[in-house]
């Protein structure tokens, strides 16, 4: 039995970035409705093996765990990515090194990012993922598909469904990325990065 992780932070905790009707709506329906669309397929399904095994063979399994599996892991990693607001939210230097071996600077890292989240196509996510070389790339998904099935590790991401931003922005998806960089969780980006060094040991 799946359960939506704890939100760390109150619903208004967000303000003005999103508002605290955006966020209830989104953790207490939209993450809900996946989460218990995942237990359901489990249910009908009879399966016993774990989400992240699925997702990595996704193709081979109901759409149900694609759509709902996908829904409640790309919602459990998005609201940890996230904390309130503080007068800075500096970039750790071991996150900017990073950017810069990859992307170039952190400049065209955050230009890259969030250019590619603006063009996903209807409905979908904006990544920062660690390839299976070890470097870090961008990679979108459309709908709740997850990098894990594209064998990416995600280590940010950003929900670019209109559920996620049409409250506080209408139709402005641009201008919900280049806010939300004021509200990311960078030592949450940090301990995911950990996760999947210390799972190569
Ligand atoms: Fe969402």
């Amino acid at each position: 039995m799946y359960t939506k992780v704890q939100l760390p932070y109150e619903y208004n905790a967000l303000e003005p970035i999103l508002s605290r009707k955006a966020v209830k709506e989104h953790y207490d329906f939209h993450y809900s409705n996946y989460t218990k669309g995942l237990n359901e397929a489990y249910l009908k399904n009879n399966i016993q093996l774990k989400l992240i095994n699925i997702l990595h063979n996704i193709n081979d399994y109901p759409k149900e765990f694609r759509e709902n599996g996908g829904g409640y892991i790309n919602h459990s990693i998005f609201f940890q990515c996230l904390k309130p607001i503080s007068y800075e939210n500096p970039i750790p230097d071991s996150l900017k090194k990073i950017m810069r071996n990859d992307f170039g600077s952190v400049d065209e890292f955050m230009n890259y990012f969030i250019g590619m989240g603006k063009k996903v196509f209807g409905s979908g996510w904006v990544w920062w993922c660690i390839a299976p070389n070890g470097r870090t790339i961008i990679a979108t998904t459309k709908n709740q598909d997850t990098p894990y099935s594209e064998n990416l590790y995600p280590i940010f991401g950003i929900d670019v469904w209109e559920h996620s931003y049409y409250l506080d922005y209408l139709g402005d998806r641009l201008k919900y990325l280049n806010e939300i960089f004021k509200i990311v969780n960078w030592d949450y980006v940090i301990s995911r990065i950990k996760i999947k060094m210390n799972s190569y040991v």
